[in-house]
């Protein structure tokens, strides 16, 4: 199996390169070229492509002939950078591969999340201040995560909860919708989350969905396995 990773040198990237290395995958990190760096532990063991991740044209080289690509989408700048990954991935990706991108909770599909008053208003004032001091624009993972589901493709998106380092616990716990129970605990180990995407490319019964993810042995989610 052949797997583009988009955002290779990130936390959530790198922990995804160890996992589809340790699975026997041929891997190709696509990362901004000052960031080339950060890739260095893994040097001679995957390909890189070097450049902005919203480049058509690396983006182009980097999914060529891949079963499966990895994106992180992350809202940063006021350029549409998210919304741009997400475009030029779906836009060459060959046609059967497993596309499998990550988010946060914030995005909904269908509206039928539940969200609590203090998430809310830390969305919007991280949005505001985000946007006002030019650093990130929450909308445009919105925007992203709008032309991923319009897609025909194969793809999946995976919402991350709030995030912590720390050793595997297992593949997490899911729901379909924040607001969920299980979910209530609200914490997943990086690696897992890189994990359960790594996971996902083998995964039928997650194409086209949105899954949200929480630690395997947090709270909410062992208390749900003992229901
Ligand atoms: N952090 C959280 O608590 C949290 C919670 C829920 C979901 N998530 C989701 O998890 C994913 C990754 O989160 P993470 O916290 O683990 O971050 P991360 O792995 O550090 O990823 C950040 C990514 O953004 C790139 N990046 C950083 N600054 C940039 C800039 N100015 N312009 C363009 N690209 C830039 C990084 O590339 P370089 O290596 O080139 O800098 C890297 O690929 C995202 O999809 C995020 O929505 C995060």
């Amino acid at each position: 199996m052949k797997v583009c990773i988009v955002g290779a040198s990130g936390k959530l990237g790198q922990y995804m390169v160890q996992h589809a290395l340790d699975r026997g995958y041929q891997v190709v990190g696509v990362c901004r070229a000052k960031s080339v760096d950060k890739l260095s532990h893994f040097k001679g063991r995957i390909t890189i492509v070097a450049g902005a991740t919203n480049d058509t044209r690396v983006i182009k080289q980097g999914v060529a002939e891949c079963d499966g690509v990895l994106c992180v989408l992350v809202p940063w700048g006021v350029d549409n950078y998210a919304a741009g990954t997400a475009q030029a991935v779906l836009d060459h990706a060959p046609p059967d591969a497993r596309l499998v991108f990550s988010c946060g909770w914030h995005i909904t599909r269908d509206g039928l999340d539940v969200y609590s008053w203090p998430f809310i208003w830390l969305l919007k004032v991280v949005g505001w201040l985000g946007r006002l001091a030019r650093i990130v624009d929450i909308d445009d993972q919105v925007e992203a995560a709008r032309r991923v589901f319009e897609s025909d493709s194969r793809w999946t998106i995976v919402r991350g909860s709030d995030l912590e380092e720390g050793k595997s616990q297992g593949l997490p716990a899911w729901s379909k919708h924040v607001g969920d129970p299980v979910l209530k605990s609200n914490i997943t180990r990086r690696v897992d989350f890189a994990l359960f995407m790594v996971e996902a490319l083998k995964n039928e019964n997650l194409v086209h969905q949105v899954p949200a993810i929480v630690g395997c042995k947090t709270p909410s989610a062992v208390s749900r396995v003992a229901d």
